[in-house]
């Protein structure tokens, strides 16, 4: 399939869903062989029989991203089964919504876990095969939160702010062997995670209602204007922009 990732393989973590699965969707749309990663089985297999349906090539494999068995096991599936890993988007995360003295050393566990353990393993994973074919492009989903706090989610910010280190370090540490690390930081987006996030806030008698979101971004972001995002920093489009925080935010972190 002709398109701004033709030939590639892209390996999606958080494929399954939200801005994920629209990214899994565009970059197939876009030429690449698609490998979705995602615990969510039922959601992974739906978005890759979409794409085979829609004439593109995908595969599902199941993993928890935080365990690196399953990590290791995952990887090494889909370059059996589409070759060496060219593009790797980083996406699979979720949030912890409550007041900072009631969160615990499991809650901390957990989400760094999810959400900057998994990114670290993944690309370990994955980057001796750029490296050994002397290209690769690596996007990762830091957030707004990497740079502006929202109270009640003390430990998701560290998180982020997490991620979106790892792609400037790794970016800084590879750039002469072909390597670009991009971080894509998106504002509130209307996604599972988004309105899970937006309802645990309400909760704890924060007001982020989209009325009170269009203040700071307009309106909600949608899924896909995120995986356009990701799509220009995978693709050769974006051949010299390396290190990078790309906000996709609406001026949220500009105003
Ligand atoms: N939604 C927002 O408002 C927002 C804003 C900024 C950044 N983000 C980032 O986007 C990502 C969340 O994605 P989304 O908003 O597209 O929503 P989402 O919840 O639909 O997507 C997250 C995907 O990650 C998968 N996932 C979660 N934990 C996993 C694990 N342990 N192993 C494998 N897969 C796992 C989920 O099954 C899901 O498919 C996170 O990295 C989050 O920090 C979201």
């Amino acid at each position: 399939m002709a398109g701004r990732l033709a030939g590639k393989t892209a390996l999606i973590s958080g494929g399954a869903t939200g801005a994920g699965g629209a990214a899994s969707k565009l970059f197939a749309a876009e030429g690449a062989r698609v490998a979705v990663v995602d615990i969510n089985v039922a959601a992974g297999e739906a978005v890759v029989a979409e794409i085979i349906a829609a004439g593109g090539d995908a595969a599902f494999f199941a993993a928890d991203v935080s365990l690196r068995d399953q990590v290791d096991s995952a990887v090494a599936a889909a370059s059996a089964r589409f070759g060496t890993i060219s593009v790797l988007f980083n996406h699979a995360g979720t949030i912890t919504v409550k007041p900072f003295l009631d969160t615990t050393d499991e809650d901390y566990d957990r989400l760094m876990d999810i959400n900057v353990k998994s990114m670290f393993m993944v690309t370990r994973a994955v980057l001796p095969q750029m490296l050994a074919a002397g290209k690769g492009s690596i996007v990762c989903t830091a957030s707004i939160s990497s740079v502006a706090a929202t109270p009640l989610e003390v430990l998701y910010c560290m998180t982020k702010g997490a991620c979106a280190m790892l792609a400037r370090a790794v970016a800084v540490e590879y750039r002469d062997r072909g390597i670009r690390c991009n971080a894509v930081c998106p504002g509130f987006i209307d996604t599972p995670h988004g309105q899970r996030e937006i309802k645990a806030l309400a909760e704890h008698g924060f007001d982020a209602t989209v009325e009170a979101l269009s203040v700071q971004q307009g309106r909600l972001c949608q899924p896909e204007e995120v995986a356009k995002a990701a799509l220009f920093l995978a693709s050769d489009d974006a051949s010299f922009v390396n290190g990078a925080h790309l906000f996709v935010d609406n001026c949220f972190t500009a105003a």
